[in-house]
Order: C-alpha cells, then structure tokens, then sequence
C-alpha cells in the first residue's frame, strides 16, 4: 500500500521513510549488516567525518513501472563509482554485489514509499559512507558505517520541465583535477557558497569552468552538462574534475543507439556555448533539466529552445530515458533492475 503522500506536489526533499541499511566496518572487516529503523547516528565528537570530512555518498532512484515492477536504474554502476570514490579518500570500499543487495532490501522494506507510476515522482535512494572513530592527527578512521536510506521526491528545480537560468560561477568548485570521479561531501561543502549567492540572484545552478584557466565547461553542483548543436549532434563536457554521471554516459547510448544522434564526448569551450541550440542538465536528481538561459558577468547567453519549453532532441532524449527507466522503452541488457 503506498503512503498517504501527496506524491504530484513532491520537491526534492527529505521525508523519513520507516527502515535504512546499515552496515559497520571494524577490525578490517564489514559487519552482515541489516535494516535498521533508527535514523539518527550518535558519534564520538572527534570523529573523523566531523574532523575531516571523511565522507563520501551515491544517489540513484527507484521507479514504478507501467506494469507495476518496482525497478532501479543501473545501481551496479553507483556501487563502482563509490568503489572508486573510497579508494581516493581511504575508505574500505563497500562491496559492490552487497550494495546492490542492500538497495534491493532497502527498497522491498519501503516499498510503501515508492511513488505510484505516473505521478513524476521517484524514490531517491542515498547510500553513503563515514569515518566514525576518533581521529585528531590527520589520518584516515579505522571503523567506517555505511548507510543507505531512502526518500521519496519529486523535480530537483522548481517549475518541473521549464528550462532554467543558470549562471557562469564567481567561484570555483575545488574538486581538484584528477578527482572528478569521487562523490564525496568535501567538494559538495565548497558549492554551498557558490548555490546560496546563485539562488540569491534568481538562478537555479552554477555552471563551473575549469578552475585553471576558466575557459571550459566543467559541470553544475549536482549535474552534467548536456548540449546539442544546431545540425543535432549531441555534444557533453569530458573533463577529469567532473563526476562521470551515470545519467550523461547513458544519454550518451540513448542519443547515438535509440535516435540516431552523432556523439561528441570532448572539451567543451565556454566560448562555444552561444552556438548551441540546446542544453540540459543531466544527473539522478536532474533527469534532463533544460537550460534556457546562461548569464556570464554582465552578458547573457540565450537558446533558441526559449523558456518555455524543452528544446526538441532534449525532449526526445528525455522521453527515451525516462521511457527505459520506467519499463515504457525496451532498456540495453543490464539497465534496470528489478528490486521489489
Ligand atoms: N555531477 C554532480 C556534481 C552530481 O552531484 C551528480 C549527481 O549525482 C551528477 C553530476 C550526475 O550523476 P549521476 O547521473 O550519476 O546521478
Ligand atoms: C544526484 O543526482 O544523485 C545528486 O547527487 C545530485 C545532488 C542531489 C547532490
């Protein structure tokens, strides 16, 4: 039975489902590990993720189909990227069959909480990791808790579908070059700044440049960027400091394997953009956000698209991923998976 939620009028929020997993890594080894209904972790004041932010997280959604499965899409590729984020910060990585098994229990637990087929919500599920013991010379914890909970939400921005205005950030984002392929809270924590002077001015995100020479497009706070040209080809930034999102290396099958579209995956100059007939946003949150309007330091960059309305391959390109997540669209071998 699903909950008493107004599920169509969902943000992307946090509302407290009945059960999470947890599991406890000591003595170089994780526990089995289970559900749990406490959502509160009470830590030693001197713990490292209070000292050094020894943590790190992954987000991805289960869906209703059309036929009433409950499905995940690709969770086998969040369970390698936190692999790879855990590796950099001196993390114990979580075994990667255990954490799809963990969604999988997570998501039959709450079954209650994923929203119905149709109502545009989804149930966001976020696992994560800390360092829990004591730590006050700068080291890495030896005892870890990693923790999968769930909530359900609704459209990352405001206003569902309409495009956005984003602007080009007065700051840089601090994910250093070569670590672009961790999720981890530190370089979440330096976009706090940046995102509260955006919203304050009227934009929904930051696009950040790459921080050493500010010519090329790197990413926003919580997604990839997506950009198709006037001749339709699908174009999206490769760089070494942004996340490889889950969501922009499948559109990238989508466009070329599902509609035909040629595929540039390469440095994007800012200086390009104007040229673009489209854009988007791409990420687990984001979907396809679309963009209708970029402001640069006093200039502002419009695409045809308008405000009003996705542009045409951006629709497509929406339709047909959300179509394949949502059991509408025959998926690739591997996809989706069902997990209640
Ligand atoms: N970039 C950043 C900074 C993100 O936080 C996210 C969200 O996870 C993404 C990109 C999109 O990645 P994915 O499609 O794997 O959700
Ligand atoms: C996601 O899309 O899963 C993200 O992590 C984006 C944001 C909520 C941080």
């Amino acid at each position: 039975m699903a909950k008493n939620i107004d599920w169509s009028s969902l943000g992307f929020g946090y509302v407290q489902a009945d059960y999470r997993y947890v599991s406890k890594y000591k003595d170089g080894k994780w526990d089995e590990g289970g559900l749990v209904t406490d959502a509160n972790i009470t830590l030693n004041e001197c713990a490292c993720v209070f000292q050094y932010a020894q943590t790190c997280f992954e987000g991805l959604k289960a869906y209703h189909t059309v036929d009433g499965r409950v499905v995940c899409f690709r969770p086998d590729l969040n369970a390698a990227r936190m692999k790879e984020t855990c590796e950099r910060l001196e993390m114990p990585p979580f075994p990667e069959e255990r954490f799809v098994e963990a969604v999988k229990m997570l998501v039959k637990a709450n079954e209650d909480m994923v929203p119905p087929y149709g109502t545009g919500a989804s149930l966001y599920i976020r696992p994560f990791m800390i360092g829990t013991n004591s730590v006050i010379g700068v080291k890495p914890a030896v005892e870890f808790e990693f923790r999968m909970f769930c909530t359900p939400v609704g459209p990352y921005f405001k206003g569902g579908a309409k495009p956005i205005s984003i602007k080009v950030s007065d700051f840089d984002r601090a994910a250093p070059r070569g670590t672009g392929h961790i999720k981890a809270g530190l370089n979440y924590a330096m976009s706090l700044h940046p995102i509260v002077v955006a919203h304050e001015e009227g934009f929904a995100e930051n696009m950040y440049l790459d921080p050493e020479t500010r010519t090329k497009v790197e990413e926003t706070g919580g997604a990839n960027f997506m950009f198709v040209t006037k001749d339709g080809t699908f174009v999206t930034p490769k760089s070494d400091s942004i996340l490889p999102s889950i969501t922009r290396r499948s559109l990238m099958v989508v466009a070329e394997k599902y509609l035909g579209m040629k595929v540039e995956h390469r440095e994007v100059l800012f200086s390009e953009v104007p040229d673009f007939a489209e854009c988007g946003l791409c990420g687990t949150a984001a979907v396809i956000s679309p963009v209708g309007h970029i402001y640069d330091h006093g200039k502002d960059i419009y695409f045809p698209s308008g405000m009003e309305e996705m542009g045409p391959w951006t629709k497509k390109l929406y339709e047909t991923l959300t179509g394949i997540q949502m059991g509408r669209i025959e998926a690739p071998e591997g996809w989706v998976v069902e997990v209640a």
